[in-house]
């Protein structure tokens, strides 16, 4: 298996149910009032760090793209599924939304003023993350905030279907937030938060925010 087979298998994946994720999430920020709060929190570490581009990376259909962008945020979403890219034009008028991967972001040095990853670093490999987080440092703004939404666990699986029962194959790596906080302090990110969601339902989340350090 070549390095980059889950990034194809992961392309192919989200191509094949983006639809029907689009479907599936089109009312899930209405039920989530902890990430809806997340998110307004974001916002507003955004403005007071000066505002300007935020980048939503893995941004899927851009739904919580789109609710940035109605909470006042310059949003580009940014998608390795070119389907999941052509649904989220198609159903948000205002940002910006281009075909990418976030192990290798299409964006100048210290271009954006913000960033988020909501459930979407779930699909990268463990040896993967270090890079990709260099990937965030390096776009960031020294002092921007970063946003990451993820499964909490020990284990990876891999999802054969999904979504209405189409054919899938992606790996999902579940993750203890302070792993993920020590890959970001290695990368040169100062974490400031973390919030446990669903803590008794045995599938629990997490979101955490850091903030790209100045030096
Ligand atoms: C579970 S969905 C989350 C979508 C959206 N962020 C949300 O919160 O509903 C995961 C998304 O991550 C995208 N993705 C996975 N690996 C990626 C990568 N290397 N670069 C960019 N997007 C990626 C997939 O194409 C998919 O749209």
């Amino acid at each position: 298996m070549s390095a980059d087979d889950w990034l194809t298998d992961t392309r192919t994946s989200y191509d094949t149910v983006a639809q029907s994720y689009a479907d599936f999430v089109h009312t899930a920020l209405a039920a989530a009032p902890y990430l809806r709060s997340a998110l307004a929190l974001f916002a507003e570490l955004v403005r007071d760090a000066g505002g300007g581009i935020v980048a939503d990376v893995g941004c899927g259909p851009g739904n919580v793209t789109a609710h940035l962008y109605d909470l006042g945020l310059d949003m580009i979403g940014i998608d390795l599924s070119p389907a999941m890219i052509e649904i989220a034009r198609r159903d948000n008028p205002g940002p910006r939304f281009e075909v990418g991967s976030m192990t290798d972001l299409d964006l100048p040095d210290e271009s954006v003023a913000g960033l988020l990853a909501s459930w979407s670093l779930i699909h990268v490999p463990d040896d993967v993350v270090p890079g990709v987080f260099a990937q965030f440092r390096r776009v960031l703004r020294p002092g921007g905030p970063l946003l990451l939404g993820f499964h909490v666990g020990d284990t990876s699986r891999l999802k054969t279907e999904g979504y209405g029962g189409h054919p899938m194959k992606v790996y999902v790596h579940r993750r203890r937030p302070d792993r993920v906080a020590t890959w970001l302090r290695e990368a040169g990110f100062t974490v400031e938060a973390q919030l446990l969601l669903d803590v008794d339902s045995g599938a629990q989340s997490a979101i955490v925010i850091a903030r790209r350090q100045h030096a």
